[in-house]
């Protein structure tokens, strides 16, 4: 069994010049081979890959993984021999049952489709401010920080209660540490910023509690240091995976302009066509668990101790799931896709970012019907394999006036 292995020597792997949309080439080819490749670790420290879609689901499934900070490997990091620390208290991302639980609990109900739902007119509104200005100071316009970048942030900040005078700054530092292209220097000046600033917020609620999720917290059992850790993971993923869908989303019906003009055609296309986005972009590429005993899995024995790295993006393009997975079918059906995680780490804020895409996507289609890039494709600027999540870092269009 283990001859026919196939192994990934290099990770992160760059994505194939004229192919922004498709994962890379060489996890792809990873995910032929079989849905589970060996790789190794800097260090040379054991690892596999996990590419195909029912084994991702099922490690994610599965609580012998461990989403626990201190026991991952990481592929760009020589960690061997380092001791990690834990995550620290509210960052729930990287914790397991019971501690997780702690962090998630008081927030699931805050987060409900209904409680989401209500929040569409709030995001309509701040939707349309935000094309008014576009299309007011006319074409060409980056829609990055024109429009992808300020809803989500805007609709992240008013739930939590950060106050509007305080997000141009909060923008920048989690820019920062979020980019994937940042000195360590300069990552851990943006992470202690932002922590500073997080201390001031709870410190703030805590004296004066206001109408928003932080303040709502207040009455439960949850320390100011807890506290400042879960808005720091709410806030980190609330901006970027969002902000990155729609610039990211928007490109890519650009580049397929029969799918937008099928979207424009027909509203009653936007829930599916949200659905196809996420499985198709899958900007929340990469993310990794740890065996806590020994696992078998995919016909291989997953030592205890030994991190797995699940690719979502090559999951989400299995053509043992999805018919013809390299196309953007807007119609497509066959839901089920991974882009949000599944199991208890499932994402927190998916009817949120919902909610953003189902408003903002045929706003802007609806709003300029003769939008496209104002450069050639192969100059839109994405960012690089070692940022977390994947995007552009600028969309410059332009339209008919
Ligand atoms: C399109 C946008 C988004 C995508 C693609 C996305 C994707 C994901 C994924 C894949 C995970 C699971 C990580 C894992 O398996 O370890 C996750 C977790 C999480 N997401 Fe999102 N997310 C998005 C938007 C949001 C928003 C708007 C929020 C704001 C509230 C949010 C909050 C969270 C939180 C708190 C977790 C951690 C959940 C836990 O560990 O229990 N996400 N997200």
């Amino acid at each position: 069994m283990s001859e026919s292995l196939h192994t990934v020597t290099t990770l992160p792997t760059a994505r194939r010049p004229g192919c922004p949309f498709d994962p890379p080439g060489e996890l792809v080819d990873a995910r032929r081979h079989g849905p589970i490749s060996r790789y190794t670790f800097p260090g040379g420290v054991p690892g596999w890959l996990i590419t195909g879609y029912d084994l991702v689901r099922s490690v994610l499934a599965d609580q012998r993984f461990s989403s626990r900070k201190e026991l991952m490997r990481h592929p760009a990091i020589d960690i061997a021999g380092m001791e990690i620390p834990p995550a620290p208290p509210g960052e729930f991302l990287l914790m397991d049952e019971p501690r997780h639980g702690r962090y998630r609990k008081p927030l699931v109900g805050r987060f409900t489709v209904r409680r989401m739902r209500q929040l569409t007119e709030r995001v309509e509104q701040i939707t349309a401010d935000h094309l008014d200005a576009v299309e007011k100071a006319g074409p060409p316009a980056d829609l990055v920080t024109a429009f992808a970048k300020p809803i989500p942030s805007i609709v992240i900040c008013e739930l939590l209660g950060v106050p509007y005078e305080d997000r141009g700054r909060f923008q920048r530092q989690i820019d920062t540490f979020l980019g994937g292209e940042t000195s360590d220097e300069d990552l851990i000046a943006a992470y202690t910023a932002t922590q500073q600033y997080l201390a001031e917020l709870v410190a703030a609620k805590r004296a004066n509690p206001t109408d928003d999720v932080l303040s709502d917290l207040m009455d439960t059992d949850l320390t100011d240091e807890e506290l400042r850790g879960m808005a720091l993971i709410l806030l980190a993923a609330g901006f970027d995976t969002t902000a990155n869908m729609l610039a990211l989303g928007t490109f890519a019906l650009l580049s397929h302009p029969a799918q937008a003009a099928a979207w424009r055609a027909d509203p009653g296309l936007t829930d599916r066509a949200v659905e196809e986005l996420l499985r198709y972009l899958s900007v929340a590429k990469t993310f990794m668990r740890t065996a806590l005993e020994d696992v078998e899995l995919g016909g291989q024995t997953i030592e205890a101790g030994t991190t797995v790295i699940l690719s979502y993006n090559t999951a989400n393009r299995d053509p043992e799931r999805f018919s013809d997975p390299h196309v953007l079918d807007l119609r497509r059906e066959n839901g089920g896709h991974l882009a949000f995680g599944h199991g208890i780490h499932q994402c927190l804020g998916q009817q949120l970012a919902r909610v953003e895409m189902r408003v903002a996507f045929p706003a802007l289609l609806d709003r300029f019907p003769t939008l496209r890039l104002a450069v050639p494709a192969e100059e839109v600027e994405l960012r690089p394999e070692t940022a977390d999540i994947y995007g552009v870092k600028s969309l410059p269009v332009t339209w008919d006036v």
